[in-house]
C-alpha cells in the first residue's frame, strides 16, 4: 500500500490524515496516510529516511515549508513564487517539490460557485499566504487583481516579480477608490482577533469575502465584512480541503469532489473543544 505524511511542528492539530483518509474512500485509491512531528533541526535527513523508506510522498506545513522548497530538486512554478512547498513527490530518486495552497483556494471558490474569470479581485497581503495564491488567481483571467498591504513596498514588490499587466499594488487606505467583486484576506490578522483597516467603499452586497483563516466561529475579517453588507463570506477551511486534493491528484492522477469532505470537517470543527 502507498504510504504519505503530513509532516509538521507541531503535527497534532493537522486535519490532513482525516481528509485524505475521505479521498482515499470516495476514490477508492488503496492508500495510507499519517503524521510524523518532525525536530526542527532535522527535516532532510527526515526526508532522506523516508524516501529510503519507500514513503510515496509528504504534505508539509510550519515550519517546514522553506526547507521543503530548499530539498526540491525539481520546483513547480508556482512553488517557486510562492517562496515556499507544501507538497513534496518522491519519484525516481527526485524530489518534487510543488504548492498547491494558490489552486486550493480557487478549487474551494469553483466548488462554492464563485467565478473569477473578468472579476475585480483584492488580495490582502503580502506574505507567503499571498504569494502562494497569486499565480493560481491570474490563471482564471480576472480584470483586476489589487494586493493591498500594511507594508505597501511588500506589495509592489510582488507586483514587479510576477510583471502581469492586471496586478496593482496598492495602500489598505487606496481600497477606497474601488468596489471589488471578491475579497481575499491572506494576512495573519483574523489569527489575532484584528481586521485589516481597508475602506468599507470597496465592499458591496455582492462582494464574496474571503478569509484564509478558519475557525468554530466566524472569523474577525469575516464578520466586519458581514457587518459591512457583503451577503456572501467564506472561511479557508475549504482551501485546506482544496489544497489537500490538488496534492492528492498529483500524487494519485484522480481528483476527488471537495464539497463532501468539506461538509464532514464542519461537522467535526463544530464538536471542537
Ligand atoms: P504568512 O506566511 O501567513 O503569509 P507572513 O509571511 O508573516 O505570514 O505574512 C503575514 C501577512 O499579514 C503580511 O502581509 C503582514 O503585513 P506586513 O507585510 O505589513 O507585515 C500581514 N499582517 C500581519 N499582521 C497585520 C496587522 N495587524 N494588520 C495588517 N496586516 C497584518
Amino acid at each position: 500500500m502507498d504510504q504519505y505524511l503530513v509532516l509538521g511542528n507541531p503535527i497534532a492539530q493537522s486535519r490532513s490524515p482525516s481528509i485524505h483518509t475521505l479521498f482515499s474512500q470516495q476514490t477508492a485509491q488503496n492508500i495510507e496516510y499519517g503524521k510524523q512531528l518532525v525536530e526542527l533541526d532535522n527535516f532532510n535527513n527526515h526526508i532522506h529516511e523516508l524516501i529510503a523508506q519507500g514513503i510515496k510522498g509528504v504534505n508539509v506545513t510550519m515550519p517546514f515549508k522553506e526547507q521543503a522548497l530548499a530539498i526540491s530538486t525539481q520546483l513547480s512554478a508556482r512553488a517557486e513564487l510562492a517562496g515556499a512547498v507544501n507538497t513534496l513527490s518522491f519519484i525516481d530518486g527526485d524530489i518534487v517539490g510543488d504548492n498547491t495552497d494558490g489552486v486550493g483556494l480557487v478549487n474551494d471558490l469553483k466548488s462554492q460557485h464563485v467565478e473569477l474569470q473578468g472579476k475585480r479581485i483584492l488580495l490582502l497581503g503580502a506574505g507567503g499566504a499571498a504569494r502562494g495564491v497569486l499565480l493560481p488567481l491570474l490563471a482564471e483571467n480576472p480584470q483586476l487583481l489589487c494586493i493591498a498591504n500594511r507594508t505597501v513596498s511588500k506589495a509592489e514588490l510582488l507586483v514587479t516579480k510576477v510583471n502581469d499587466a492586471r496586478m496593482q499594488a496598492i495602500s489598505f487606505t487606496q481600497t477606497q477608490a474601488f468596489v471589488f467583486d471578491i475579497i481575499i484576506n491572506a494576512t495573519s490578522t483574523s489569527l489575532s482577533a484584528e481586521i485589516p483597516p481597508i475602506d468599507s467603499k470597496c465592499i458591496s452586497a455582492n462582494t464574496v469575502c474571503y478569509d484564509m483563516v478558519y475557525s468554530k466561529e466566524r472569523t474577525s475579517f469575516l464578520t466586519w465584512c458581514a457587518t459591512q453588507g457583503a451577503k456572501q463570506v467564506i472561511d479557508g477551511l475549504g482551501m485546506l480541503v482544496g489544497q489537500a486534493a490538488e496534492s492528492f491528484y498529483i500524487w494519485r492522477g484522480v481528483m476527488p469532489k471537495i464539497a463532501p469532505v468539506l461538509k464532514t470537517l464542519r461537522v467535526e470543527l463544530a464538536k471542537d473543544k
